[in-house]
């Protein structure tokens, strides 16, 4: 099997339990894995050899939240939002009437396109989402599309009431046929559990619908205001709940309450529910940025994601969420690299394979064009992804 030495690494950044940031170091990536770690001096022979010229490494994100799938502009729409107008679910509407017209082509040159961008900014592992299908054969239309493009998808025919339909009858039908429809390309389900979308109940049958087909849960909640998202999804035991703008102390205390039987640095035991915050879509929706620190210390695993869709969040940069992270929400880079890696990889449970740059992970790394990840926060905005490895194999290096 072939193996490569990547050396000269100025700083390694491992995510690991001990939290390693390593000078001076060298990666050894057989195959698909990584088979050593170390200081550069001590790196064991291999078949080929890249210098990392002194620059950053990370592991490579892991974005646990998008919504690929999708054609039409609403850029009209943003403008207004940014005149002052507030943003409203129903904007799904307009994204649904444009993605039906879109043939399989289409749809599926547009999907390839943002995770062709998502590589080249360091994303090695994405989930997404359907939710602008909503009816049965566009819902499995789009969950066979991006199940051809990404690695994890989630099936979210509750993500808005078409319009002309009447809630409960549409809820009958995400969690009948529209379920059994995309079932054989998903692996998660989501809802998004919001006044204007899904109440406590619809979403509670969607939810263990779901769950009974097999899938994973996720809840999108707590976004545009108060409300039971964040109780929905710890009752259902979802694995993640999205957003989470608005919360209670006590929903900081439920969600706390799900991760006692977890070591966060060992990274085992029983996971809880995730908080994923999804700062760009936030400040693209002038909502409050979510209390990622207090989650943490109240001891909530967490997560930063790209949220990428056309009506809140149209980035796929998990550099510009994680830069925001840090100058926005008041995270240490150290807080929000882990988020932004291992913390994606917890809320899919794909720890043990992705996440951290450790021996016998999957070989997702991200050489940043900067001596030292800090650099991400430093410089907004500027091209840091250098070169990109996924599965062992180097996908990306930016021309220079
Ligand atoms: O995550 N919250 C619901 N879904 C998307 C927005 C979808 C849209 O407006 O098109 C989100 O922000």
């Amino acid at each position: 099997m072939s193996t490569t030495l990547i050396t000269n690494i100025g700083e390694l950044t491992t995510i690991d339990p001990d939290g390693r940031v390593l000078r001076e170091a060298a990666v050894v990536v057989e195959h698909d894995r990584i088979a050593w770690i170390g200081p550069a001096a001590e790196a064991p022979a291999a078949d080929q050899r890249v210098d990392a010229g002194g620059r950053a490494m990370l592991p490579g994100w892991v974005d646990s939240h998008t919504h690929l799938v999708f054609a039409g502009d609403r850029s009209a729409e943003f403008e207004a939002r940014m005149a002052g107008q507030s943003y409203a679910a129903g904007g799904i509407n307009v994204t649904t009437e444009a993605t039906r017209a879109a043939g399989d082509g289409e749809l599926t040159t547009l999907v390839a396109g943002r995770v062709r961008d998502a590589l080249r900014g360091g994303t090695t592992y994405m989930e997404t989402k359907t939710g602008y299908g909503l009816d049965v054969d566009e819902e499995a239309r789009h969950a066979r599309v991006a199940a051809e493009q990404v690695d994890t998808v989630t099936f979210l025919g509750a993500h808005l009431v078409p319009q002309g339909v009447d809630a409960d009858t549409y809820v009958d039908l995400v969690r009948g046929p529209m379920l059994q429809a995309a079932l054989p390309y998903v692996q998660w389900a989501d809802v998004f559990c919001e006044t204007g979308a899904f109440d406590a109940d619809q979403s509670r049958a969607v939810l263990a619908a779901c769950a009974e087909a097999g899938l994973g849960l996720r809840v999108h909640g707590n976004q545009l205001g108060q409300g039971p998202g964040v109780q929905v999804a710890v009752e259902a035991g979802a694995a993640s709940v999205d957003h989470v703008n608005y919360l209670t102390n006590a929903d900081v205390d439920l969600l706390a309450g799900t991760w006692e039987n977890w070591d966060h640095q060992a990274v085992s035991g029983t996971a809880g529910t995730v908080a994923t915050c999804l700062p760009a879509c936030d400040l693209s929706t002038r909502q409050p940025l979510a209390p990622g620190t207090e989650l943490l210390e109240a001891g909530v695993e967490i997560a930063l994601a790209s949220n990428c869709n056309p009506g809140t969040s149209y980035t796929t940069s998990m550099n510009f969420n994680v830069t925001t992270a840090v100058l926005q929400m008041h995270l240490t880079l150290a807080q929000a690299l882990r988020a932004a890696t291992l913390g994606g990889a917890i809320a899919l449970g794909v720890q043990d394979e992705v996440g951290s740059i450790e021996v016998g992970k999957r070989a997702d790394l991200h050489l940043l064009d900067a001596p030292a990840a800090i650099h991400l926060a430093y410089r907004p905005g500027m091209p840091l992804t250098h070169s990109v490895w996924r599965a062992g194999r180097q996908v990306w290096s930016a021309p220079h």
